[in-house]
């Protein structure tokens, strides 16, 4: 057994640490391309750990930049979704799609700049990249390859969704009382499925094939990439619905495929490739996490496919997130109440793993 502290999951020194060395280092979920308008440049704003960023589609080109507008800061946006016009409310400054100035009203006369002044203007970039129908935003200033961070196995099977993705979509968020790092040790834990979701997870997917042998590396982590990884984990029990024949499938339409890209994005296909969840744990506080969730279908190979299977599978996802929610927020109620080590076994030995490499990387800082 390893033993781990539990300082990490509720002290403010420490939620800054990860605000410093990781979510303004690593490449962070965004967006994914179905919640842009298909049929005009648009918008969307996210709030991420590192602030309010908007990114824009314009002629299938996207940008993303800080909502601060750079006259006095006031956000330029507030909805969610819109078309491109990037204008903000205080003093109506204008922008354009990649983020420079478009228009000053009184420039000269009120703020003594001209049009080469302002031509030079621009509001706070950060870097984007495309993976698959997935979008991921980078806030340093030298940001690393995203090949750096996301190993082939995860790339590769991310970008197998390229196009694949339907308009139609669900998004809801929710926020939680933990640590964003509990829920993923408890997703990369395959033991409680079998007790957690008796009723639920375990009568759909054929879990035992990964618990019966765990695979055990107990080297320390030298690469980024081996925080994140993409499994097939286990076949599912049901047989093939008709839905699968009505929407196209990105992967092999048996596993339950999923991701888990560090720091906080779990996407999860339970049917091997057609319907995907985007789980993002964004971190709020120490002990506060928001839950930014949508659900994807892939595009229909008919004219008239029945959404129907979509709906039903985001009822069954919200028992399933409900029962690890209760169990993680029992954690980290015992672990506020005082508790101040945890034992981890074989089987948890990526959870070890990635908490020695925060410990090397982030706190020792
Ligand atoms: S703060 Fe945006 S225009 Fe003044
Ligand atoms: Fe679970």
């Amino acid at each position: 057994m390893k033993r781990i502290d539990y300082l990490r999951y509720h002290k403010q020194e420490y939620f800054y640490k990860e605000q410093e060395h990781l979510f303004s280092k690593l490449w962070i979920y965004a967006a994914a391309v179905p919640e842009f308008d298909q049929t005009q440049s648009s918008y969307v704003l996210i709030n991420s750990p590192i602030g309010e960023v908007i990114i824009t589609k314009e002629n299938d080109q996207f940008n993303a930049f800080y909502n601060k507008c750079l006259h006095r800061g006031h956000p330029i946006v507030s909805e969610p979704y819109g078309p491109l016009r990037l204008i903000c409310p205080y003093h109506c400054w204008s922008y354009e799609s990649n983020g420079h100035v478009k228009n000053i009203p009184f420039a000269e006369k009120m703020y003594g700049l001209n049009q080469s002044e302002i031509s030079q203007m621009s509001l706070k970039k950060l870097s984007i990249k495309q993976l698959g129908d997935f979008l991921f935003i980078n806030g340093d200033d030298f940001p690393i390859d995203i090949e750096e961070q996301f190993g082939e196995e995860v790339l590769n099977n991310l970008n197998k969704t390229k196009g694949m993705l339907n308009k139609t979509f669900a998004s809801l968020s929710i926020e939680l009382n933990f640590n964003w790092k509990l829920i993923f040790e408890n997703l990369r834990d395959c033991v409680h499925p079998l007790y957690l979701h008796p009723t639920s997870l375990t009568q759909e997917v054929d879990f035992f094939a990964t618990f019966k042998e765990p695979v055990i590396n107990n080297q320390p982590i030298t690469e980024l990439a081996e925080l994140s990884n993409f499994s097939r984990d286990g076949e599912n029990k049901l047989p093939p619905e008709k839905y699968k024949s009505e929407f196209m499938c990105c992967d092999d339409g048996k596993s339950y495929l999923n991701w888990l890209l560090f720091p906080y994005t779990h996407i999860p296909s339970p049917d091997g490739g057609t319907l995907f969840a985007v789980e993002n744990f964004v971190p709020i506080s120490p002990n506060k996490t928001r839950l930014d969730l949508s659900f994807f279908i892939t595009q229909a190979t008919g004219k008239t496919p029945s959404l129907a299977v979509f709906y039903e599978w985001f009822e069954k996802a919200k028992v399933v997130l409900k029962e690890d929610f209760v169990a993680v927020e029992g954690l980290q109620k015992q672990i506020e109440n005082g508790q101040d080590m945890q034992n981890l076994g074989d089987y948890e030995n990526q959870n070890v793993r990635i908490n020695e490499f925060l410990d090397r990387e982030v706190y020792a800082k």
